[in-house]
């Protein structure tokens, strides 16, 4: 009998990514092999996005084809993962027949086993049209064994999905307590709930046993980590320092963080510890203290630029990246135009902005949707711009030093090869050397372009030179 083959698409976050990874390793372990094609799988899955309408309408399309595909394979798998089955669960089980599996994100403990019984069980349902209540149907409080499942004890060695072999994702802790009022996650993802520190620690001593180098922290409030822990005195801070002592571990990075519990010992730390990664992904969603406050952010820009400069203070070579919603509801021009101020005051790295989508059961979408799709449009492309102005202005300033690249991947360009410095600005340079992937080479940067760099691969003695200047350089940031 041959193996099974699956295909799985991922949108949305780092999580969903990483969620992904893991019922990709779940299923291989399975026996299960990846189609090439979505065409060629006997299980289609799909792990879902609901953070705005423009994601879920790409998965609603996708669903209505494979509606068409299932007329004439009855026996294809169809699961839906993640926000959406969630938050669409009842819909998708009465009214899309063609789906077999709901499951959302707070139930991927057993995914492997959900699959496969839905897998053997589809084939006989439709040999015997048994009732659509007999489809695959999870909900619970299991989340946590899905992370476990990283580290080994239920994935196999030889199960390999990390695409670079020195790079991981470690989910910290799950859910999100704040009240923002635009935002579903609350509803999708639950209550916070974080994982103990040693558990955490335990994880990544056996990703850095096979061969990570550098580990992003994830969360939706990744620095709120540990306050649902009573009484364990779990903090991102402590965190840090336990993860900092691995010794093959050389970066450290985390997202993302929410701007109110940036606190002073997490600063300590990211001042003191070297391996942490020098940017930090703080949304400040608007630069307006009324939109802020209509958004229940709970900061006001003052709060926000207060915060930086202690971070600054301590830390003076952190980037920042942001967020931003442009047309929250009541979000007039004058709003709008604070949030470019600030946008350039700050002088972020990277900004990810979106157009404001109302979702349903948000408090947001309760009042009107008042800024015309026109005005939207025009505010996105004015941050847009704001934003590549100063990106560029920050790769430029990077001309003729040397950073240390962790080498990704080849680049979309031939011969070259591509990966991130300590501050995640991404970095080109000449070479077809595919055995440079994972390892951290030295990169003297000839050319800025608005999202990237160019540059020359130096010989690895040019590397430790510039490690001696940095180490003499201290706070000067990866510029050597
Ligand atoms: N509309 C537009 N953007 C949103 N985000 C969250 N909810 C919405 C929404 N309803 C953005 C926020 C958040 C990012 C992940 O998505 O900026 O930080
Ligand atoms: Fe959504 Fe706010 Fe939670 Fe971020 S902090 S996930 S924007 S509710």
């Amino acid at each position: 009998m041959t193996e099974p083959r699956y295909h799985l698409t991922s949108y949305g976050c780092q999580m969903n990514k990483l969620d992904s990874e893991l019922v990709e390793a779940r299923l291989q372990q399975r026996g299960y092999r990846p189609a090439v094609d979505e065409e060629d799988a006997d299980v289609v899955l799909i792990n879902t996005c609901s953070v705005r309408q423009h994601a879920e309408d790409r998965v609603w399309s996708k669903l209505g084809k494979l509606r068409v595909r299932k007329r004439t394979e009855p026996s294809l798998v169809v699961g839906v993962l993640g926000c959406m089955a969630q938050e669409h669960k009842r819909y998708m089980l009465s009214r899309m027949p063609h789906v077999d599996m709901v499951v959302g994100p707070s139930a991927f403990g057993d995914i492997d086993d959900t699959i496969e019984e839905a897998r053997v069980k589809n084939a006989r349902i439709a040999a015997e049209r048994a009732p659509a209540n007999t489809r695959h149907e999870v909900f619970g409080a299991n989340m946590l064994s899905v992370d476990d499942g990283v580290s080994g004890d239920r994935i196999r060695r030889d199960v390999k999905v990390r695409p670079v072999k020195s790079q991981a994702y470690m989910s910290i802790m799950r859910g999100c307590n704040m009240p923002c009022s635009y935002c579903i996650v609350p509803t999708t993802r639950g209550d916070e709930v974080s994982r103990p520190i040693a558990t955490l620690v335990d994880e990544a001593n056996r990703l850095c046993d096979d061969g990570v180098t550098e580990i992003t922290l994830l969360g939706q409030t990744v620095n709120a980590y540990g306050r649902d822990l009573k009484g364990q005195g779990a903090d991102l801070s402590k965190l840090l320092r336990a993860l900092h002592e691995i010794p093959a571990l050389r970066r450290l990075a985390f997202i993302t963080s929410h701007p109110n519990f940036l606190s002073p010992d997490l600063i300590t730390a990211m001042a003191e510890l070297p391996k942490v990664a020098k940017f930090l992904h703080l949304p400040a969603q608007s630069g307006s203290n009324r939109v802020l406050k209509a958004m229940r952010r709970g900061y006001t820009v003052e709060r926000y630029r207060k915060r930086i400069d202690q971070l600054w203070a301590q830390a003076p070579d952190i980037e920042l990246h942001s967020d931003w919603i442009v047309g929250h509801p009541g979000e007039t021009e004058e709003d709008f135009e604070q949030t470019v101020q600030f946008c350039k005051e700050i002088g972020f790295a990277q900004s990810y902005i979106f157009k404001y989508s109302p979702r349903p059961g948000t408090l947001s979408s309760e009042v009107e949707d008042d800024v015309p799709t026109a005005d939207k449009e025009r505010r996105n492309q004015v941050l847009l711009a704001t934003q590549e102005e100063l990106s560029i202005a920050k790769n430029r300033a990077l001309i003729g030093s040397t950073v240390e690249v962790l080498v990704e991947g080849q680049s979309k360009v031939a011969g070259r090869m591509t990966g991130r410095t300590a501050q995640h600005r991404l970095v080109h340079f000449e070479s077809d050397d595919a055995g440079l992937v994972g390892q951290y080479v030295p990169v003297r940067v000839r050319e800025a372009l608005s999202h990237s760099c160019v540059g020359d691969l130096l010989a690895q003695d040019a590397a430790e030179e510039s490690a001696r200047d940095r180490a003499a350089a201290a706070g000067a940031g990866s510029v050597a």
